[in-house]
């Protein structure tokens, strides 16, 4: 098979940037590990920025993500038995919109096969070769069979444990790194969500986190140890855990409903600098993780390949290559902002194991500060709903 980009992993990222090329006249193809049922039922983020709407509405995506999503115009950030509203419509103009992944990735899906573009699911034994090449190759197994696939680009939107970055050589790349302390253990539950809006919530016993996807549907995490085991958490234990730490003096209840997914998420910072080796371009988790307490993961990969798309369609409809020279630098400098504010969310309402006294009063000074500052509150909402689209 011979086309121009070859796209590693029908994720987010990968599924966006093909639909982007479709309309720009380049053409690809998508090859995916997993099935595409498995792909369409992965929950995992919920948070869309309003420049990532803005994008998938203009792409001519927007049909069922306007009438679905939820658009809300703030967040509550609790501790100390009281919540405070962070007002990002008052603070910024701008609004988030929660519509789980899994949705954007159907209708990616969607859109791909109603234009009859091929994604190449259940693929085997995938590797990347010939990268410092004009001509990179794609090798995998489709029905036990092996198959190349020859082409000008390949995208590497594999998700962190992908297999493109670690074909770069080594000594090309720099790699940037943190691990937390602690994990989120999260759930999905039949029960109508007990808030508009979604909580943060800091408490003694560790963070807890409120969200949603639709008006029958709440989305629940918890802070838990790096190393728990998600047997020893039976749904009353997390119910209970989940009224201790989001518990409010005035009383406000959760509301209960049967569990229906149950998930660990490690948390982990990682950058790899630059984004790009000879004809390969990583995008989203495959180049940069952010712990998700500031909701940025898939944010990030939307903008990354935002700016893959543009410069791709300039290499191939016009031959210039200054915009996939520049294509690193161009997503770093987002990534990195965005690196700083989830690392920053995530220190200022996690409770630290090693943590002491005095790193708890530091943390409460900081929660004061955002919730009473209009300055302080507005640089979390603004980074929160997503700066520009670079
Ligand atoms: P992925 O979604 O990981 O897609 C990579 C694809 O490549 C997968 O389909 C995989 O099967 C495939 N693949 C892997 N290896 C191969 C291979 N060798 N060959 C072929 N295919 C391969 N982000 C937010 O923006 N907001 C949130 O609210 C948020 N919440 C989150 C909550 C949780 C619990 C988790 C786990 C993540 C959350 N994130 C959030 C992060 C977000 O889900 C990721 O950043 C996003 O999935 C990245 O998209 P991607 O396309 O780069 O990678
Ligand atoms: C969700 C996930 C996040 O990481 C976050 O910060 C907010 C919401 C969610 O899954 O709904």
């Amino acid at each position: 098979m011979r086309t121009q980009v070859g796209i590693v992993g029908a994720g987010p990222a990968g599924l966006l940037l093909s639909h982007l090329l479709r309309l720009a006249g380049v053409e690809s193809v998508v090859v995916e590990a997993r099935s595409r049922d498995y792909v369409e039922h992965r929950v995992r983020a919920g948070v869309l920025e309003q420049g990532t709407v803005d994008l998938l509405v203009a792409s001519g995506l927007g049909e069922r993500l306007q009438r679905e999503g939820l658009c809300h115009r703030g967040i509550e950030l609790r501790f100390a038995g009281r919540g405070h509203r962070i007002d990002f419509a008052a603070l910024t103009g701008k609004a988030i919109t929660v519509y789980g992944q899994q949705e954007v990735v159907k209708d990616l899906i969607g859109a791909a096969l109603r234009a009859g573009s091929e994604i190449l699911f259940d693929v085997t034994d995938v590797s990347v070769h010939d990268l410092d090449s004009p001509a990179p190759r794609v090798t995998f197994h489709r029905n036990g069979v092996p198959e190349e696939l020859q082409c000008a680009v390949i995208a590497g939107t594999d998700g962190f444990h992908g297999v493109c970055r670690p074909s770069i050589p080594p000594g090309v790349l720099a790699t940037f790194e943190r691990t937390y302390p602690f994990a989120w253990l999260g759930i999905l539950a039949a029960a109508p969500p007990s808030h508009d809006e979604l909580i943060y919530a800091y408490h003694e016993r560790g963070f807890a986190l409120f969200s949603m996807r639709s008006p029958e549907v709440t989305r629940l995490y918890l802070q838990v140890a790096p190393d728990e085991n998600i047997d020893e958490w039976s749904d009353a234990r997390i119910w209970r855990e989940l009224h201790t730490r989001l518990e409010t003096d005035d009383g406000w209840r959760l509301n209960e409903g049967p569990v229906l997914e149950k998930l660990l998420a490690p948390m982990r910072s990682f950058v790899v600098e630059p984004m790009q080796y000879g004809r390969l371009f990583l995008a989203g988790d495959a180049a940069h993780i952010v712990p998700p307490t500031g909701a940025k993961g898939m944010n990030l990969a939307v903008a990354d390949v935002s700016v893959l798309a543009r410069a791709l369609t300039a290499f191939f409809t016009s031959g210039r290559e200054d915009l996939l020279e520049q294509y690193s630098a161009t997503c770093l400098a987002r990534v990195w902002r965005a690196e700083h504010f989830s690392w920053w969310m995530t220190s200022m309402l996690h409770r630290f194991p090693d943590g002491d006294t005095f790193q708890h009063k530091l943390q409460r000074s900081q929660l004061d500060y955002v919730v009473s500052s209009r300055a302080a509150a507005t640089s979390l909402a603004e980074n929160y709903v997503g700066l520009p689209l670079p």
